[in-house]
Parts: structure tokens; sequence; C-alpha cells
């Protein structure tokens, strides 16, 4: 891992050091991103899917509600994983049309409440079904309401975001339940959308690709099935979920968007002819990188042990980098420094570091052995795609105020603060509960 070839994300952070007060001495650390980049994607979205096309973003990959309000802005809509993100949803504008409720885990408030608000849920356990029948008949609703499949084509190169496998916590299992699934769409005649996610990073093209089909298989199969019984075609919602892996590294190679739909199109030309409202659930590939987050080294610790590899001590670590510090196999981000001006430090030297957070325990170390040019108290760390899945992910172990977020346009303009710095007050209201 070296640093990053652009030098864009520098430049950004030193324009932003010459705006009075945008970083002040408390901002330790800050995370910056680029709403260019977030309506460049949205736009790319709406280009290549058709056009009836919903797009729910994942609001776990980046939650913030001034970002959300962008996203309603852009004319797209929101994923939610949760009741808290359902609420946010709803409060960013988004129309309950366009708002797509997949928590794993729904009590019957958090149903009944979906349904009274009319966003679109699918049901994740045959259990779920038989819960949702039961309080539909005890109010008026439009949600349109699915049921996620897993299709159990395999598993990713990480496990933990894999969840198409043989065993998965998500969804109903294809294989064991094939016929089950087929009469209860034949059983209740509001069940009209199918769900799929193969996994979030990690997994290859052809692996997302195998679970749409087997899940489009088995659409295509239920409406015939249901036309047998006299029924009108019943399915007209397909999700496909989200999942395009995105480059950390510029070594990654991860298949374009373009080519995602291409292959869909190659392989489900039916998918495309208009019998299904398609949605996606993208996250990563609409946030990655879009963000990077940047922290003052606080201090160099000079080291003879661990091989003579010294310690940058900065700002944030697991509490903003939890799978970095945990997984650092699979999960790890390029590098820049620059100095306390934001000036790009020459690279004529570099020396190897470890980058150690400010948390109380031994892996609290976001990088190891990172080249970079030499450190001094003072300078800046740039940590690259920090977009998605790092402030969302955000732990509150040791109470860590998190971070300012600045948003800015492309070349470095437009400031606006999408979330201003916590303050130790906070903390306090965090952990006391409602005063
Ligand atoms: C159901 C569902 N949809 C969408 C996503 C977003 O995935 P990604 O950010 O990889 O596009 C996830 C991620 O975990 C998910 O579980």
């Amino acid at each position: 891992m070296q640093q990053k070839s652009t030098h864009t994300e520098i430049e950004i952070l030193k324009a932003a050091l010459s705006q009075p007060e945008l970083l002040t001495d408390d901002d330790t650390a800050a995370v910056f991103y680029n709403l260019q980049h977030l309506y460049g994607k949205i736009v790319e979205l709406k280009e290549l899917f058709p056009p009836t096309t919903l797009h729910a973003i994942a609001v776990k990959a980046m939650p913030l509600p001034s970002v959300l309000e962008k996203i309603k802005q852009a004319g797209v809509g929101l994923e939610a994983a949760s009741l808290p993100e359902l609420v946010l949803a709803l409060k960013a504008g988004v129309t309950p049309d366009k708002v797509v409720f997949d928590s794993p885990v729904k009590t019957r408030e958090e149903i009944r409440f979906a349904l009274q608000n009319h966003v679109r849920l699918n049901a994740d356990s045959l259990d779920e079904v038989a819960r949702i029948a039961e309080i539909l008949p005890t109010l008026e609703t439009k949600s349109i309401i699915g049921l996620r499949i897993n299709p159990q084509v395999g598993t990713g190169t990480i496990a933990i975001t894999s969840v198409a496998g043989d065993y998965s916590k998500f969804g109903v299992v294809l294989r064991v339940h094939r016929q089950e699934i087929i009469n209860l769409f034949v059983q209740h005649p509001w069940l009209t959308a199918l769900h799929v996610h193969v996994g979030s990073q990690g997994c290859p093209l052809p692996l997302l690709i195998k679970g749409v089909k087997a899940v489009y298989d088995l659409a295509e199969e239920i409406n015939q099935e249901l036309a047998r019984h006299g029924h009108g075609q019943q399915i007209t919602t397909f999700d496909m979920g989200g999942g395009l892996p995105v480059a950390y590294h510029p070594t990654d190679n991860p298949p374009t968007m373009q080519q995602y739909v291409d292959n869909l199109r190659l392989m489900m030309p039916g998918l495309f002819d208009g019998t299904y409202r398609l949605i996606t659930e993208f996250g990563r590939w609409v946030h990655l990188n879009g963000g990077f987050t940047v922290s003052r080294v606080e201090y160099v610790k000079r080291s003879t042990a661990n091989g003579g590899v010294n310690t940058a001590m900065i700002h944030l670590g697991a509490d903003m980098f939890i799978r970095e510090c945990y997984l650092p196999e699979q999960w790890s981000h390029e590098y820049s420094l620059a100095d306390a001006a934001g000036t790009r430090k020459s690279e004529e030297a570099t020396q190897k570091y470890m980058l150690a957070g400010p948390l109380c325990f031994q892996g609290d170390i976001i990088g190891r052995n990172i080249s970079l040019p030499q450190i001094q108290a003072g300078d800046w760390l740039i940590i690259h795609d920090t977009g998605a899945y790092t402030l969302s992910q955000w732990s509150r172990y040791n109470s860590r105020q998190m971070p300012k977020v600045i948003g800015y346009y492309g070349s470095g303009d437009g400031w606006e603060i999408l979330k201003p710095r916590e303050t130790p007050e906070d903390l306090w209201r965090f952990w006391k509960g409602k005063e």
C-alpha cells in the first residue's frame, strides 16, 4: 500500500485549510464528502437502468440527514435496514413509494409502522410473511410487499459481507423452500415483489449476476404458476439489492456499473422488457470514492521494537474504522501525507509506519507497516475512499467525538458543513439519554 497517485484530495484539504473557520484547532480530524461525486453516481444509475427503476440508495452506507436530503432532491429513493434508518429516510422527505424497508428482524410494531406509512417492505423470513398476513387486515396500506430470497449461489472473498452462501442469516433459502415460496405467493395476492442481495464488496460480477438470475427464474416460475391458477401477473417488482464492488486501491479492478447492467441484460433480457419494476439498493458504489478523511498526527512514537517501525498517533481509529482494525487483511485504505499547511510531503524518502488511533486497546491500529514520507507531529494523514461504511459504523467506545463532515464540490468549492463536530456535551447527552 502506497500513497494514492491522485493529488486531488490533498488539494481539497489545502483549500479547506485556507478557508477561515472551516477547520479550527478543535478539528483534530474531519471527513470530506464530494457532493458532485454523489450527483454523478446518481445520474449514472439513472442513465444505465430503465427510467422506471427505483434506485433506493442504502442508508447504512452514509446516513447523514444532510446527504439523505440531497439524495432525495436528486429524485431517487432510500433503502432502510432498521426502523431508525426508515425514520431517517422519511424525515429526509423521501416519499414512501421510494423507501424500501429491509430490516432482517422487524417487530410487529415496526411492520405496522412501515405499512401505515406505505413504504415498501421486504419480508426476511416465512414467519415474517405470516406476521404481515396477520397485520394487514387491521389497517389500510399502499405498501408494496416482497420476500427476500437467499439464492444460495455462493460467497465472495469477504465472509462477513457475503449473504448468498448455503447458510446466511438473511432471507429464505431457495433450495430448501422453493415450493413453499411458490405456494406462499399463490396464497397471498398482496405478495408482489421479490428481493435478492448477494453481498457487499468482495462479490465478483459473475456471482452477483448468478444470484439475481436465480431469483429472476423464481419470479418467472411463480408468475407462470399463478397464471395456471387463473391469476394475472402477480410479481411486478424485482429488487436486485446492491453489492457492486468498488476500488479501495489502485490495483483493484472492480466491474463498472455499465458492465453490471450489460451482463444483467445479456443473461436476463426479460428483466428489462418492462414486465418488472426494478429496484436497486447500491450503497458503497454510490458513496465510497466520494469521501476521504483527514487526521492530524499528534505524535510520532519512535520505536526500536517492532523492527524499528515508528507509530503515528492519530485522532481516528476503531471508532470510525472498525473493520480496518479488526479485519485488516480484508479492509484497508490508501493513505497520503501532507504537512500542517496541507502541502503534500515529498515521497523521496519513505519509511514504514504503524497508524494508531486514540482508543484504549491495542487493536486500535488502522494501518500496519504503511510506507509514507517522514511523518512529523502536526502533519495531516489523509485516509482515502472513506465515503461509505466508515462514519456509519461509528463506535462509541471511549466516547470519542465524531468529527466534522465537510461537503464540497469536485474542485473544492461550495463548502458546506454536513455535520458539525460533536462536542463532549453531545456525548454526555448520548450516554445519559433524554435530559
Ligand atoms: C439488503 C441490502 N441492500 C443493499 C445493501 C448495500 O450494499 P452495497 O453498499 O454493497 O451496495 C446492503 C448491504 O449490506 C444490503 O444488505
